[in-house]
This record gives structure tokens, sequence and C-alpha cells, in this order.
């Protein structure tokens, strides 16, 4: 149990030796986003500072009915609203060179080694299958399909039935290298933290589409990772969060103050 604590303290930075990561050796930070063949199937997302279609409410209102939602309704996301939520989790504020880039997110040392994949069952526009998102650019690249993706995801996720009626699963992969480049041993502690300002993003940026999600950390790590094809070592899953449209607290609560 001391040996798992220890993962949660921050003793190990008294035991490296900074002046030998790989960072301060010199070596290249790894780039910001995984890279793809240059004939990758890509699809362009509706631009996300515009957010036209997406309605603005209040964030105290957001915090105060946000929860976690495991029923949805069997209706499409939009793209718009696809695009704003991985905006919100992941898109770029600014980048500053070819291996450091802000997002709407915080990091530990700006390093970001997280990528956001989607199960993507029903949005409008977008065939069923497994894509990434492309932060630099705000895109879409369609992986693969699979005819029992339903079933497979579902399956993964050690039977939790969300998944499988949700429109979108976001599964977050870490890519630990990106972290470990400057942080070396004590990266491992902080990408998790990391994964947890994604997905309080997603919570709170769902509420703005009538939508909800559900934080799950119980998963069937080889076979979510298998379900990616990913190797499961340079790169794993870390955290997953199924997102459908439901009628949320703030919603009705709207509702009722307009009396209808
Ligand atoms: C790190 C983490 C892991 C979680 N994993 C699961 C999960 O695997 N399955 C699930 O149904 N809920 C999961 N949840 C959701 C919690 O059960 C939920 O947040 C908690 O019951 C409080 O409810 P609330 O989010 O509505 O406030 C997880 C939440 C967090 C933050």
């Amino acid at each position: 149990m001391q040996q798992y604590r220890y993962f949660l303290k921050d003793t190990i930075r008294k035991h490296i030796d900074f002046a030998k990561t790989d960072q301060n050796r010199g070596i290249e930070p790894p780039p910001i986003e995984k890279p793809f063949a240059d004939d990758a199937l890509i699809t362009e997302l509706p631009e996300p500072h515009a957010l036209k279609n997406i309605p603005g409410i209040r964030l105290s209102d957001a915090i105060k009915y946000r929860k976690s939602h495991r029923a949805y309704q069997n209706k499409p996301l939009t793209l718009d609203e696809l695009s704003f939520l991985l905006w919100a989790t992941q898109g770029i504020r600014h980048v500053i060179d070819r291996g450091h880039a802000y997002r709407t997110v915080p990091s530990a040392g700006c390093r970001h080694a997280l990528e956001t994949y989607l199960c993507v069952l029903n949005i409008d526009g977008l065939e069923t299958g497994i894509y990434r998102y492309l932060p630099l650019k705000h895109r879409l690249l369609f992986e693969f399909t699979d005819d029992r993706l339903k079933e497979k995801i579902v399956e993964a996720a050690y039977n939790q039935p969300y998944p499988g009626k949700a429109a979108v699963t976001f599964v977050w992969t870490a890519i630990p290298y990106r972290m470990e480049w400057r942080y070396d041993l004590a990266a491992h502690k902080v990408i998790a933290i990391d994964a947890g300002h994604v997905c309080q993003n997603l919570y709170l940026a769902c509420e703005a589409i009538d939508a909800g999600t559900c934080a799950i950390a119980a998963y069937d790590q080889e076979a979510m990772d298998r379900l990616l094809k990913i190797d499961g070592i340079d790169e794993f899953t870390i955290y997953l969060a199924p997102v459908g449209k439901v009628k949320t607290d703030l919603f009705n609560a709207e509702k009722n103050k307009n009396g209808s």
C-alpha cells in the first residue's frame, strides 16, 4: 500500500537528477500531436472560436448543475457541439514552438501528454468509428471503423453500458514520454492530474449543450488499448467519458423559471 501511496506524493522529485532529463540534455521535445500519415482521412471541424451555435451559459450555473449522467437520449450531437467539446477539453490557445503549446486546460510544464480518441456512434455528418482529435489545426482524423464497435467499447468498459448508449465516447490516452522528457520519474503523477482537468472541462462544457457525461476510470486496460489499436506501452488509455444528450438539471431549472 505504501508503494502505491508514494505515487501520490512528490517525494520522488528529491531523487531525480534534473540535469540528466532529456530536456536538460538538449534532446528535441517530442511532437505536440501524435504524427499521422499524409493520406489520413481528415475531417475539418467548425471553427471553435466562433461557437455561433453554442448557447452561452453562466459558469456558476455549469458548476452548480454539473453531475455525472449515465443515461442519454437517442439523439445525435451536431458537429458544432462536438467541435466545442474538443476545443473545451484539448483545444490549442497558442503555439509556442514545435514542442510546446498552451491549451484550454492546464498541464504540468505545458507538456500535455494526452491524446483524445473518439468512439463516434451518433454525430451528425460523421460515420461511426474511431477518430482522433488533431488539436494543432482543430481537425478530426478518421482512424477506422468496426462492425462491433458499440459492443467492443462496452466490453472494454467492463460492461458498463453507458459508452454503448452515448453519441460519442471520449477516450484519453497518455503518451508518457512527452512528460518524461521534462520530468523523468516525476512525470506520471502529473499526467494523471492533467487528465482530471480535461474531464472536468468536458463536464462543464456539456452543460452548455444539454448533454451529459460520466468519467470512467474502471476499464479493461488491454481491451481498450486493443480497441484503439495503440501499443499499450508508449501510449495507453488512461480515462474515458461517454457523452450524450440529456435533460440537464440546468435545463430543468431554466424550464421551471420560465414556467414552461
Ligand atoms: C476518477 C473518476 C473515475 C470514475 N470512474 C467511474 C466509473 O468507472 N464508472 C462510473 O459509473 N462512474 C465513474 N465515476 C463517476 C463517479 O462515480 C461520480 O463522479 C461520483 O459518484 C459523484 O457523482 P457526480 O459526478 O454526479 O457528482 C468516476 C469519477 C471519477 C472522478
